[in-house]
C-alpha cells in the first residue's frame, strides 16, 4: 500500500493543515534562498515546528512533504467513521438519527466529514458561472456542504466540461418523496451546465444487504428508472445503467471497480463503513462498485475512453462515506477525485431526528401515495411544532424549526417570500397548525399527481433507450 494512506475518517482541517504546512515550508525554503536575517528564518522554522506538531496532533500521522492527509484519517479521539461517537448524530449509508429535534448537526458534519460549507460565496459563483437564479436548494442550504466545487467552477470557466454522477439504490418499487431531492438538482445542475449524466442503480447492492432475490432487486431497479425518468431527464444526456446489467457488459467499468479494490484495505473499509468479520465478502467489496462510476473512464461510449473528464456527484450526506473513500484512492490510481454536492435530509413524517426510509412506510410519503393517503399521512403523522390548543398556539406561536410540515415547505415552496410569511405566521400563532398542514397537503398532492403523470407515460421503450450503452450528444 502506499505510505500516504491511513484509516478512519475524514475532518476538514487536516487538509487545511497540510496545506499551510506545505506554504510555510516554501517560505521557509524562499527566506533562506534569498539569504533573510536569521531572525526572519527563525521565526518561519518555528512556525513551521508549531504547524507540524498540530498536524500530528490532528490526524495522528507525522506531516510528509508531497503526501497529503488521506481524507479518511482523523485523530485517533475523533470518534468512530461510521457513525458517530455517543454524543454525536449518526450518519452513515444505512442509518441517520440525531436526539435533536431540529436535526442533524450539519455544521458539526462538515467538521467530521472533512467537505466544505456551501456559502454565500459559492451559491453566487454558481449564479455567475451557470448564468441562472440559484436553485431553491440552494438558496435556502438544502445543498449545504462540498468538495471541490470551486475547482469544478474554475475549469468550467475555462471552457473544461464535468459530468454528473449519482445513483440509488432500487430496494423497492416504489421511491419516497426524500429520494427526489438528489434527482431534482442533479436535473436543474444538467439543465444550467448542460453536462452528461450517469445514473447508477445498485441493484447488486440491495441484494448483498437485504432479503431479496436478485430478480427483484433488477426489477425493481427499472421501475425506479421510470421514476428517474419522470423527472424530466434528457435521453441524450443521460445513461442510466443497472449494476447487474452494466458490470458484465463494460470491461472498462469492471477495470476500474478491481483497480480500486486493490487499492483499499479491509481495515479501511471497517473504518469507513462499519462492516464485521460476519459481513460477507460482497459488502466488503462493494464500495469499489459505487466508486467506479465517478471515472470517466468507466464510460468509454461516453467519454471515448478519457480518463480526464471531472465528475461531480449530488447526492444526500449520507453517501459520502463512499466517495471519501473513491476520492482517497483516485491519485493513486491515477484519476480525478470526484467533486460533490452534499443535501441534507428531507426528514420523517415523525420528525427530524431521522430521515424519511422507505423501510418504514408510515414515515414517508411515497410517489406512488393518492392524495388522500398524502393527506392522511400529513394530518396524522407529520410532527407538530404548534402548541396543544389553540388559545395557546395564538397566544405563545409554534416553532417552525421542528414542524416537519413548515421543513417539507422548505424543500418544495418554490417563492422564498412566501415561505418567509409562513414562517413568521406559524411563528407569531397567526398560522394554526392546521393550516400549516393544509398549506403542505396543497403542495405535494398536486407534486406527487404530476410525478405519477409523467411516470406513466414513460415507456417500456423509453426505459431501455435510458439504459442501453451509447454515445450521449456530447463531443469529448
Ligand atoms: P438510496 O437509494 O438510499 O438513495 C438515493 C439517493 O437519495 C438520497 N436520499 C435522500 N436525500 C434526501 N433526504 C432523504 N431522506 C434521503 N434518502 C435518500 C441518497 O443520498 C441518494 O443520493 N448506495 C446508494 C445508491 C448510489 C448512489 C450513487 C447515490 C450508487 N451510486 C451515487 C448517490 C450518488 C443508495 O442506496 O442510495
Amino acid at each position: 500500500m502506499a505510505e500516504c494512506q491511513g484509516d478512519g475518517e475524514g475532518a476538514k482541517s487536516p487538509m487545511e493543515l497540510y496545506e499551510k504546512l506545505t506554504a510555510q515550508g516554501e517560505q521557509v525554503r524562499a527566506l533562506k534562498t534569498a539569504k533573510a536575517t536569521k531572525t526572519d528564518v527563525d521565526a518561519a522554522v518555528q512556525l513551521l515546528i508549531k504547524l507540524k506538531t498540530d498536524y500530528k496532533q490532528m490526524t495522528g500521522q507525522d506531516y510528509k512533504a508531497g503526501c497529503p492527509p488521506s481524507e479518511n484519517s482523523v485523530a485517533p479521539d475523533n470518534g468512530p467513521a461510521a457513525g458517530g461517537a455517543d454524543d454525536e448524530d449518526t450518519v452513515d449509508p444505512w442509518n441517520v438519527s440525531t436526539n435533536n429535534a431540529k436535526g442533524v448537526d450539519y455544521e458539526k458534519l462538515i467538521l467530521r466529514f472533512g467537505s466544505s460549507k456551501v456559502d454565500k460565496e459559492l451559491v453566487d459563483r454558481i449564479e455567475k458561472v451557470s448564468g441562472q437564479k440559484p436553485h431553491r436548494f440552494l438558496r435556502r442550504g438544502i445543498f449545504f456542504s462540498h468538495r471541490d466545487m470551486h475547482q469544478v467552477l474554475d475549469a468550467y470557466e475555462k471552457q473544461k466540461s464535468f459530468y454528473l454522477y449519482t445513483g440509488r439504490g432500487p430496494s423497492s418499487e416504489a421511491m419516497h418523496v426524500g429520494h427526489l431531492i438528489p434527482f431534482i438538482f442533479t436535473k436543474w445542475l444538467q439543465d444550467v451546465f448542460d453536462i452528461p449524466l450517469v445514473v447508477q442503480l445498485t441493484d447488486d447492492e440491495k441484494y448483498l444487504w437485504k432479503d431479496l432475490s436478485l430478480e427483484d432487486c433488477h426489477r425493481f431497479a427499472v421501475e425506479n428508472a421510470k421514476d428517474i425518468i419522470a423527472c424530466g431527464f434528457d435521453v441524450n444526456k443521460t445513461f442510466i445503467f443497472s449494476d447487474l446489467d452494466y458490470m458484465g457488459a463494460s470491461p472498462e467499468f469492471y477495470r476500474n471497480v478491481v483497480k480500486v479494490q486493490k487499492h483499499v484495505t479491509f481495515n479501511q473499509v471497517k473504518g469507513i463503513f462499519g462492516f464485521t468479520d460476519s459481513d460477507c465478502i460482497g459488502k466488503i467489496s462493494f464500495p469499489a462498485i459505487q466508486a467506479a462510476p465517478s471515472f470517466s473512464s468507466s464510460f468509454p461510449q461516453i467519454f471515448k475512453g478519457r480518463k480526464d473528464i471531472q465528475c461531480l456527484i449530488p447526492c444526500a450526506i449520507d453517501q459520502d462515506p463512499y466517495f471519501r473513500m473513491t476520492r482517497d484512492v483516485a491519485p493513486r490510481i491515477g484519476y480525478l477525485k470526484p467533486a460533490l454536492l452534499h443535501s441534507t435530509f428531507f426528514p420523517a413524517l415523525q420528525g427530524a431526528q431521522t430521515k424519511m426510509s422507505a423501510s418504514d412506510a408510515n414515515t414517508s410519503i411515497f410517489l406512488t401515495d393518492t392524495p388522500k393517503q398524502i393527506k392522511n399521512k400529513v394530518n396524522k403523522h407529520a410532527f407538530s411544532g404548534g402548541k396543544d390548543t389553540v388559545e395557546e398556539h395564538r397566544k405563545y406561536g409554534g416553532n417552525p424549526d421542528v414542524d416537519v410540515a413548515f421543513m417539507y415547505l422548505t424543500f418544495f415552496l418554490e417563492d422564498d417570500e412566501q415561505l418567509e410569511k409562513i414562517r413568521q405566521d406559524y411563528a407569531s400563532g397567526a398560522l394554526l397548525t392546521g393550516e400549516l398542514k393544509k398549506l403542505l397537503i396543497e403542495t405535494l398532492q398536486p407534486m406527487i399527481e404530476q410525478h405519477q403523470q409523467r411516470r406513466k407515460q414513460v415507456t417500456e421503450e423509453e426505459v431501455k433507450q435510458f439504459m442501453t450503452p451509447r454515445p450521449l450528444h456530447f463531443n469529448f
